[in-house]
């Protein structure tokens, strides 16, 4: 299994997001994680679908897309038409779980589900074979820069373990992303944990050498 490392742009400096975009992708990362607040769903606000079709050209790395808005569907096909390569949104944020995954499905995208600190993993049971990725925050969306919730620990060897079983019968296996609070000290405890993909904002934007801090990361999952 290949560990990817997402760096979300939410703390790169936004009057040079192009160019920031293109030094991540160059110090060694794997794909672009785009954060959506629509200061409805979370007390925050960021950018939609224009800016991602901005960003597009700039990187034929993955672009995961990162909705925190209600509700999902219009944005859905926005970010779609956006050149997004995966689409997560938070169930609590869609009327319509199911409809909204193959929204996303349909347009031969990669669908996930967000989970918010509090939210059960119950919400996965009857949706299972429209995903392809599972993101658990590991802290409260709306802000970067906050600490790691110890208990996602927990929640991810849980998560596993379910994802684990499914995969036993159905032969696919469904990824697992953790956001919030990810730095080179606790990225190795969220691998042994069950996580495979990292989303890491301000450990590596505020940051000088952003090619020191995905090097010092990759150190840490080699001895997973
Ligand atoms: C929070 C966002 C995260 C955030 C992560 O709502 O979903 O992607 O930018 O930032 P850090 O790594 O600074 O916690
Ligand atoms: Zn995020």
């Amino acid at each position: 299994m290949k560990y990817r490392i997402a760096p979300s742009i939410l703390s790169a400096d936004f009057a040079r997001l192009g160019e920031e975009v293109r030094n991540v992708i160059a110090a060694g990362a794997d794909m672009i994680h785009f954060d959506v607040m629509d200061n409805h769903y979370v007390p925050n606000l960021t950018f939609g679908p224009m800016i991602c079709a901005a960003l597009r050209p700039h990187t034929s790395a993955p672009i995961d897309v990162h909705l925190m808005i209600e509700p999902v569907d219009d944005m859905i096909g926005a970010f779609i038409k956006a050149g997004a390569d995966i689409i997560t949104f938070h169930p609590e944020a869609s009327r319509h779980v199911d409809r909204s995954l193959s929204l996303i499905k349909d347009a031969g995208k990669q669908a996930g589900l967000v989970l918010n600190p509090a939210t059960s993993i119950a919400v996965l049971e009857n949706v299972l074979d429209k995903l392809d990725m599972v993101l658990l925050m590991s802290v409260n969306p709306g802000f970067g820069g906050q600490k790691f919730i110890p208990h996602t620990l927990e929640k991810l060897r849980q998560t596993r373990a379910l994802l684990d079983a499914y995969e036993q019968q159905s032969g696919r296996r469904i990824r697992i992303e953790v956001d919030g609070g990810i730095k080179v000290d606790n990225i190795a405890a969220a691998a042994a944990a069950g996580a495979d993909t990292f989303v890491a904002g301000s450990a590596i934007f505020d940051a000088d050498d952003y090619a020191g801090v995905i090097a010092a990361m990759r150190a840490e999952l080699a001895k997973v």
